[in-house]
This record gives C-alpha cells, sequence and structure tokens, in this order.
C-alpha cells in the first residue's frame, strides 16, 4: 500500500519534472530554431544575389507576364513543343524564355524592341505592346524572365550585353 502511493508519489513527480523538462526543451527548441532561421536570414541577405529592388521587379514582372504573356509562351516561360521548327505557313511558335531557348542571345536593347514590336510580320503571331506597357513594365518583363535562366545562360547573356554596349 504504502509502497504504492511512494510509487504513484513519484511517477507524479517524475511527469512533472519531464513536464518542466519538456518546456525548458520547448523554450530551448524555439530559441535554437529562432536563432537559425535568424542565422538564415541573415546569410541570405549577405549572400542576395538580387536586391530587394530587383526582387520587386521580379515580381512585378511575374505578375505582368501571366496577364499578357503565359498564353502563349508557357506558364512558366517553357514555350511551345517545336518551337524552333517552322509551321507550314513559315511563322514560329512561341518560343521558351526560361533560358531552354535562345532570348540570351539578345541584349536588352533587342529584347525590349522585340517585346514592343512584337513579331516580324510573317514571322510568327506575336502582338506588339507598344500601346499597352511601359518601358519599366518592359524591363521587369525582362528581369523576370532573366530569374528563371540558369547561371550559365545568364552569364552568357552578360557577355552579349556587354559586347552590345555603346
Ligand atoms: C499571341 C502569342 C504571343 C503572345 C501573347 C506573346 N508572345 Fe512573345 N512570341 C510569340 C511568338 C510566336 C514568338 C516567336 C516568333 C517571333 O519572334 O516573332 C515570340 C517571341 C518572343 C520573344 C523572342 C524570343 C527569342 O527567343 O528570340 C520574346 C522575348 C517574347 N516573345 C516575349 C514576350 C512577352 C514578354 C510577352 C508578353 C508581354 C509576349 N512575348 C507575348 C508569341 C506571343
Amino acid at each position: 500500500m504504502q509502497d504504492r502511493l511512494v510509487g504513484r508519489l513519484m511517477i507524479n513527480s517524475m511527469v512533472k519534472w519531464m513536464n518542466k523538462r519538456s518546456f525548458i526543451g520547448l523554450v530551448l527548441g524555439i530559441y535554437v530554431v529562432a536563432a537559425c532561421q535568424d542565422n538564415n536570414s541573415n546569410t541570405q541577405a549577405r549572400n542576395s544575389s538580387p536586391p530587394a529592388a530587383q526582387r520587386a521587379e521580379v515580381v512585378k514582372g511575374a505578375a505582368l507576364y501571366t496577364q499578357h504573356c503565359a498564353k502563349c509562351h508557357g506558364a512558366q516561360g517553357e514555350g511551345a513543343p517545336q518551337w524552333d521548327i517552322p509551321s507550314a505557313d513559315g511563322k514560329f511558335l512561341p518560343p521558351p524564355l526560361d533560358g531552354s531557348g535562345h532570348a540570351w542571345h539578345h541584349p536588352s536593347s533587342v529584347l525590349r524592341e522585340i517585346i514592343f514590336n512584337g513579331s516580324i510580320p510573317g514571322k510568327g503571331n506575336m502582338p506588339g505592346w507598344r500601346d499597352k506597357l511601359s518601358l519599366s513594365d518592359v524591363d521587369a518583363l525582362i528581369v523576370w524572365m532573366q530569374s528563371l535562366w540558369p547561371a550559365d545562360i545568364h552569364n552568357a547573356w552578360l557577355e552579349v550585353e556587354e559586347r552590345t554596349k555603346p
């Protein structure tokens, strides 16, 4: 009888002790997680290649892209299959803009022209956006598109861009 009571008391205090411990553990855990997250965001901030202004451009470009361009170039800029083979009428289908096509061969001046003017007649059905989009809209679209490009493609484009600078 006595033994059982002592046993129960011991279990009770052990449970209490464990609760306290797990409470401490929880607090410690939260602290550690918070500290890690803090660390992460610090490193992210330090290593962040796209600065805040550019991230805002990407967000703006993504919205414009979804609204105006995705129906032809695909939800993620993947383009149409066989975009590089002209159709029977000699026109091309929408190419990928995600770095798997050849948009990176064009410096930003040419990319802007393509987007403002649309397809050269007979070459494709892309409409021009001169009346609908501003220069800053078009630049945001280009920044968004480039945010999808793998680093080697982006670097190749940077060389093209450098070469065409006046
Ligand atoms: C009606 C379909 C259609 C829409 C909408 C459209 N495009 Fe296109 N786009 C095309 C086609 C087709 C081509 C390829 C033929 C050509 O270059 O004329 C093309 C080509 C391009 C190219 C050149 C890519 C390269 O590899 O040289 C870019 C850049 C581009 N589009 C961006 C855009 C952006 C940005 C938008 C939205 C503002 C847009 N397009 C909307 C059909 C479209």
